[in-house]
């Protein structure tokens, strides 16, 4: 069993990021610039987005976080992202979900320019991800691309399960596996909370893919011997062994589920760090205008 290592991957696309960085510093270019937006004083949102900025820092970006109260109006908050659209020298605006129930995420995502939809959420994006044109790939499924290519993990006619079905990451990553480029060229199952015997569906996959957000919903015996396991959940549950309370669960049971495996990630250090190195991979994208 080969442990996909997330972290130590995700340190060496940062160390390729920073470079590039710094390249583009000595020739006087522009230094990519994200913008992130945060309303309200949500624990685990406050945690991302600080983390997100700070990593902008480590790799020679410039950074601009906009916090707000969650009494903002959804036409202020429509304001505020219409400014940045116009600013020329801000390349990517991600605005951290969920919000406050007051105010529609579609309508944020529709108002955000496209091209500098960083996150990938855009309809626009979406629409050009599904028909194979150049587009921001949301950060998650593209860290799980990343995963799969850098450790050379065949994927073409494989059956590839994804448990989970979100516009975050199950339906894009189901989307991208079948693609005709790799990783992809798989033949790809979706199950959802529908789903009628899920263990059927994921005894059969070659490359498991979890999203669900349930700890330990995938046990040993829903899965194959020498099968690839994507896990993707990361759930806080208490751990009063643990100085803050809590420690970070997958979907997957992995001391059972490891032994049966030929690669599996962990949880953490898994696909978790990869979010936030393929978020600076499309900041970099935007200030080189490679995708739009
Ligand atoms: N909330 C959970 N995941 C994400 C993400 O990738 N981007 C944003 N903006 N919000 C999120």
């Amino acid at each position: 069993m080969i442990l996909l290592d997330g972290k130590k991957t995700s340190e060496a696309i940062q160390r390729e990021i920073a470079a590039e960085v710094a390249d583009i510093k000595a020739k006087g270019g522009k230094v990519p610039h994200l913008a992130a937006i945060l309303v309200g004083h949500d624990g685990g949102s406050m945690t991302y987005v600080n983390n997100k900025v700070l990593a902008c820092e480590n790799v020679g970006f410039e950074s601009t976080l906009l916090h707000y109260e969650d009494d903002i109006t959804e036409e202020e908050l429509l304001n505020k992202i219409r400014e940045i659209n116009q600013d020329d020298t801000i390349d990517g605006l991600i605005v951290q979900l969920p919000l406050p129930r007051h105010i529609s995420s579609t309508r944020v995502l529709e108002v955000l320019d496209y091209k500098k939809d960083v996150d990938g959420f855009h309809p626009l994006n979406v629409g050009h991800m599904v028909a194979g044109l150049p587009a921001y790939l949301p950060a998650t499924p593209y860290g799980i691309l990343q995963l799969l290519e850098r450790y050379n993990i065949e994927t073409k006619g494989k059956h590839c399960v994804v448990v989970g079905r979100s516009n975050i990451v199950g339906t894009p990553i189901s989307i991208l596996m079948s693609k005709c480029t790799y990783p992809g060229e798989s033949t790809v199952t979706i199950c959802h909370r529908n789903t009628v015997d899920l263990a059927h569906h994921t005894r059969q996959a070659d490359i498991l893919i979890v999203a669900v957000g349930k700890p330990g919903l995938i046990t040993a015996d829903m899965v194959k011997e020498g099968a690839v396991v994507i896990d993707v959940g990361t759930t806080r549950v208490e751990d009063a062994t643990r100085a803050r309370g809590w420690r970070l669960r997958g979907d997957v049971d992995f001391d059972h589920v490891a032994p049966k495996c030929s690669y599996i990630t962990p949880v953490p250090g898994g696909v978790g760090p990869l979010t936030i190195a393929m978020l600076l991979k499309n900041t970099l994208r935007a200030a080189k205008k490679e995708v739009h």
